[in-house]
């Protein structure tokens, strides 16, 4: 099923709250909320204080990406400020599985990101428990982004192996997603699609219907 994940990155900060109630009223699936901690990326974002702020202001499903380095020694904190589902970096554990496991102890949806270097192998020893795979259609760090063709070959890999290995997770996509090429890449396997600048530039009530309209599953 299509999913739209409005990435808050790309939102006006000075109207945080507004900006989510019009992404939700017109539609949006969930609330992708990127953290970054400047270590596993170059640019630092925003952390538990704004997500539990915002919490109050909305029932969407909160998708919070992790962009740090060894993500274990937070995942309590994104739980109680409000996280639904937690995707880590493959790259930036030590323990991958731990990790994953954690994720799941805690009660919320598990996610895998891998960078468009990374291979999908990496996944092999936690598959079988994730909700969903990220694949990274730009280097994680800045919205705005152009995405890179290449990595939408990864998700055709992907949606192909999770079928052989008859895994469950869903395959999302973040970095440079547009009106231009998400019905490319919904054909090539992905479900749950991350957009900020797309839907946060501009119109956003127009914008996430725009999406919608384009996979043919507007309301
Ligand atoms: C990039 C972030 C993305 C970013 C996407 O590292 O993970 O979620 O906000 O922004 P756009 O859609 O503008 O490429
Ligand atoms: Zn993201």
């Amino acid at each position: 099923m299509f999913k739209l994940a409005p990435s808050i990155l790309a939102a006006d900060f000075t109207k945080l709250g507004e900006q989510i109630a019009l992404a939700e009223q017109a539609g949006a699936d969930e609330l992708h909320i990127d953290v970054m901690d400047g270590v596993f990326v170059p640019s630092i974002s925003f952390g538990m204080p704004v997500i539990q702020s915002i919490r109050n202001a909305s029932k969407m499903f909160f998708d919070v990406h992790l962009m740090i380095t060894e993500p274990m020694r937070y995942l309590e904190e994104f739980v109680a400020c409000g996280a639904d589902g937690i995707t880590v970096h493959a790259e930036a554990c030590n323990d991958l599985k731990a990790t994953v496991l954690k994720v799941k102890e805690l009660g919320v949806r598990v996610g895998v990101s891998i960078k468009p270097d990374t291979p999908i192998s990496v996944l092999e020893d936690v598959e079988q428990y994730l909700d969903r795979v990220l694949v990274m259609t730009v280097e994680p760090g800045f919205g705005g982004q152009k995405l890179i063709p290449a990595c939408v070959e990864k998700v055709t890999e992907l949606a192909k192996h999770r079928e052989e290995v008859s895994a469950t997770f869903d395959i999302q996509v973040d970095g440079g997603i547009g009106l231009s090429n998400v019905k490319s890449v919904w054909e090539a396997g992905a479900e749950v699609f991350v957009a900020g600048t797309a839907v946060f530039r501009g119109d956003i009530v127009r914008n996430v219907r725009a999406f919608k309209e384009e996979i043919g599953v507007a309301d």
